[in-house]
């Protein structure tokens, strides 16, 4: 009983280091860009710096919305522990590589980005306002967007507004997984941070969401049961609110 019960846990943790996403890449224009690798980046000594923070100890979820680790991981770690940073244009994109996503694994993809006071690598942002969203893809034609990320070569295309200030940010992009969403409590958050320098762009300074703040677990878009059909899926809301108004790209 004890070694069966031993042997479920194992089999359990396996499963939870496994079966989920992670992004160990990033590109911009032509160029690759290492992101946080979780198989080998904690592993490495000296520790590797990365553009996309940590998530310690594996790619595992969070599930608790009001937890430190909902801004940028598990741990919201500082890593990497030197200021390095992915330039792209204002107006430009960065893709986001995922290692894989489950089809099935139903929910939105949800970007937001927060202006560092200064450097990023030494600004966990998890406390005050200072987020604001950016973009989301929720369900259309019968498809959520994780379906679509994962038919998409495991990837995601966030576009940097054109008219926002330059300057440094972390950049929020999360798969918000719902199979198991209709239990409170049960919503799978997947939060990956990016530094970024953001070049060229305007004078927009947009802020007004926190995280932890921004989410709560009784949100109706975090509480939510995907396997109702077409209509409720049709009428979701994602939780965080509208995208900033103003935004151009
Ligand atoms: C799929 O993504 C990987 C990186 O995650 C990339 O190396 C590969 O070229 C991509 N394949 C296609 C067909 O775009």
């Amino acid at each position: 009983m004890i070694l069966a019960s031993a042997l479920i846990a194992a089999v359990a943790l396996v499963e939870s280091v496994a079966a989920h996403g992670y992004v160990p890449q990033i590109k911009i224009g032509n160029q690759y860009i290492p992101g946080w690798n979780v198989p080998t980046d904690p592993y490495t000594t000296p520790q590797p710096l990365r553009v996309v923070r940590a998530t310690k100890p594996d790619s595992g979820f969070i599930s608790d919305p009001s937890s430190g680790d909902i801004t940028c991981s598990i741990g919201n770690s500082f890593l990497p522990p030197g200021p390095i940073t992915a330039t792209v244009a204002a107006g430009g994109t960065v893709q986001m590589l995922w290692n894989t996503w489950p089809i099935g694994h139903y929910g939105p993809v949800l970007n937001y980005m927060a202006k560092c006071p200064g450097d990023c690598s030494v600004w966990k942002g998890d406390t005050g306002t200072p987020w604001f969203k950016t973009q989301q893809d929720v369900y259309s034609n019968g498809v959520w967007a994780s379906d679509v990320l994962a038919q998409s070569n495991f990837t995601y295309t966030v576009k940097i507004p054109s008219n926002i200030a330059p300057g440094n940010y972390l950049l929020r992009h999360e798969n918000l997984a719902l199979h198991g969403a209709a239990n409170l409590g049960g919503a799978q958050f997947y939060p990956v941070c990016v530094q970024l320098t953001v070049t060229g762009g305007g004078s927009l300074n947009p802020s007004g969401l926190g995280f932890p703040g921004a989410y709560s677990a009784t949100d109706p878009g975090i509480h939510f049961n995907p396997y109702q059909g077409e209509a409720a899926n049709q009428a979701y809301v994602p939780p965080g609110g509208p995208v900033y108004p103003g935004l151009t790209f």
